[in-house]
């Protein structure tokens, strides 16, 4: 199988090319479950730095994926109550759980700075990309 290093290499080239091919794909970012704890690690990501490199499960948008196994797109961040800001410029985000043998064991996450961005196409487009990535993990 994949050394760590590779798949940190190929998941940080997933992130360059949504990136910078998707216009309204301003920040993307795998979080993945830190070991045993109940929270999430940041892995590889393109976008500016944030703080949040761990997210305790429940809290944030990713945190609450991590908890309800679900997709999760919020067309304007400033109208949730459990969001944690990461960049001012962020209006809108979407998260998508990755599964390996059914269990959710992390999640791609991709920030806008463009109002209300995301159609169901992107749910589609970004499990393909999920599923993709649960197949070299
Ligand atoms: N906004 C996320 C935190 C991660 S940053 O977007 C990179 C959240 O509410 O969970």
């Amino acid at each position: 199988s994949d050394t760590n290093k590779d798949v940190n290499e190929r998941l940080l080239s997933i992130c360059e090319v949504l990136e910078s091919n998707i216009p309204y794909y301003n920040w993307v970012g795998f979080y993945f479950r830190n070991g045993d704890k109940e929270e999430l690690k940041l892995g590889p990501y393109v976008g500016a730095p944030t703080d949040h490199t761990i997210i305790p499960f429940g809290k944030g948008i990713c945190g609450q994926v991590a908890v309800s196994n679900q997709n999760f797109v919020v067309p304007d961040v400033s109208a949730q109550d459990n969001y944690i800001a990461c960049s001012i410029t962020v209006k809108a985000e979407i998260v998508v759980p990755i599964f390996v043998n059914g269990e959710n064991i992390g999640q791609i996450d991709i920030d806008s700075n463009t109002i209300d961005p995301f159609t169901e196409a992107d749910e589609r487009f970004l499990e393909f990309v999920c599923s993709q990535v649960s197949s070299i993990l």
